[in-house]
């Protein structure tokens, strides 16, 4: 079937033009002089088309006015000018053939406004929703200028394993992978579980970050990035945490933290420019029904550029804020979700880039600084969302990072290949960490992180 995509209508089309459109109808409304409107979606767009059914078409009163929200159809006929004022083109079909009728009474996308929490129980449903359409173009968008941005600049893009036998972050938030029967575990003589009978020979996890391993590859091919999913299995029921979420990872040898949060500047202004630019139905949507600052934020941060502070200043503007904030602030502190905010909303209004943070809260790969306190490490904030980006200088010291290995309570012999890496031919090097699913509530404004991924998995919600 040749079918015409219904924004290829808008714009493509002439008046005269015969096409079909294959689509869900949103709504049907009957007129007295006898014939039907449809709205028509195909997702293409955010518009609906108005399809013109007139009662002497064949099927008229056996399909036609049985249709109901939800219902599929192809329609063929002329595209003419729209006499109404919410278009300025509609087709007037001279036959339609429907794919497949929707019952009203049981469809449970009807005219009726759903909330957001109902609709995540609906997730197979909701991509046909006004707002899940637009989020999804949107995401579209964001991936498809992630990869545009990196492979302009040089990038090459490396694909990371996700079932990893290292815990890049130390923190011990993984996920297992196993084959071994959970019913009959077995053991060594010391009664530790024997990991050399499973699948892999050894413990093994979903990665919660490509990192270690893009570091092999940029500190060959020079710069790298990666884009796939990441796995944490962290208790936490936030509006910013899923159990599974999307990272974009770019690495860059022979650079510092500074070349890196330059990296993190430029990459987000390309993001928040390319949006303004490509999605200007879906961003109009968003800035009407869910964030009335969202347009307006968007450009402002596309030019301006972003503030940098030491970890060091940030405690302390927080400290003499005279905010009583939940969590007192100290130095020594990781920052919670309440600080990111204040600094980058009520005090500078704009994203800021905190470096340098007390070695005791960040993972043992960020580099040590000199004055053996503080770690090269960069954390960007932006207003609604926090902490939107984390990042660092790598250790590049064979001697250090060995030594930060043990600290952190992990055993340097798990980490032989890594430290490889420090020992021959061994080269400053940095990169960053960008979660996709907040830079999708930041360009949608969207408030709950369930609801800018097609099927969120958190915590007790492994559905669809
Ligand atoms: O700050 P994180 O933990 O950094 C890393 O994983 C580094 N290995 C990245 C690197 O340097 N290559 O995570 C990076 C970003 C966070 O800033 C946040 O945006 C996002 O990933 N993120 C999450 N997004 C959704 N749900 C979660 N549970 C997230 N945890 C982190
Ligand atoms: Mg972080």
């Amino acid at each position: 079937m040749k079918r015409t995509q219904i924004k290829d209508v808008f714009t493509g089309a002439n008046y005269g033009d015969e096409i079909t459109v294959c689509g869900w109808i949103k709504t049907r409304r009957d007129s007295k002089g006898g014939f039907s409107f449809l709205e028509l979606n195909d997702g293409s767009c955010f518009k609906n088309l108005q399809i013109v059914a007139e009662a002497k078409l064949q099927n008229y009163e056996s399909e036609i006015v049985k249709l109901f929200p939800g219902a599929s159809i192809a329609a063929t006929g002329i595209v003419v000018k729209s006499p109404g004022k919410e278009q300025d083109r509609e087709l007037n079909a001279s036959s339609i053939k429907v794919f497949g009728f929707c019952e009203p009474l049981e469809y449970p996308l009807g005219k009726q406004k759903i909330s957001f929490e109902r609709l995540r129980e609906l997730a197979h449903m909701r991509a046909r929703t006004n707002t899940f359409g637009a989020l999804a173009r949107i995401r579209n968008t964001l991936a498809f200028e992630t990869h545009k941005f990196f492979q302009n600049n040089d990038f090459y893009y490396v694909n990371t394993p996700i079932i990893t036998g290292s815990d890049c972050e130390g923190a011990g938030e993984m996920f297992q992978v196993t084959t071994l029967n959970l019913d009959k575990i077995p053991r060594d003589e010391k009664g530790a579980i024997d990991y050399s009978l499973d699948f892999f020979g050894k413990k093994t996890s979903l990665t919660v970050s490509g990192q270690l391993d893009g570091e092999t590859w940029a500190c060959a091919l020079g710069k790298i990035y990666t884009f796939g999913p990441t796995f944490r299995a962290e208790n936490s029921n936030t509006r910013r945490h899923l159990a599974e979420f999307w990272m974009i990872e770019p690495e860059i040898a022979f650079a510092d933290i500074d070349d890196d949060a330059q990296l993190a500047e430029d990459y987000l202004r390309h993001l928040f420019k390319a949006v303004l630019a490509n999605c200007p139905e879906d961003l109009d949507f968003f800035n009407k029904f869910v964030d009335k600052t969202l347009k307006d934020r968007l450009a402002k941060l596309a030019d301006s550029p972003f503030k940098r502070i030491s970890y060091t200043e940030a405690v302390s503007i927080l400290e003499q804020s005279g905010v009583n904030f939940e969590f007192k602030p100290f130095w020594g502190m990781d920052m919670q979700s309440e600080h990111e905010r204040y600094l980058s909303e009520q005090k500078f209004d704009c994203p800021v880039i905190v470096t340098d943070f007390p070695v005791g809260i960040k993972a043992f790969y960020m580099r040590l600084n000199d004055d053996n306190k503080t770690v090269a490490a960069m954390d960007v904030l932006i207003p609604q969302v926090g902490e939107i980006i984390g990042g660092s200088q790598r250790e590049e010291r064979l001697d250090v990072i060995e030594r930060r290995i043990r600290e952190s309570g992990l055993e340097p012999a798990d980490y032989w290949w890594y430290c490889d890496l420090r020992k021959y031919g061994t080269v400053p090097h940095a990169g960053f960490g960008l979660g996709f699913e907040r830079i999708v509530q930041f360009c949608t404004g969207m408030h709950n992180i369930r609801d800018v991924i097609p099927f969120p998995r958190t915590p007790g919600n492994a559905e669809f």
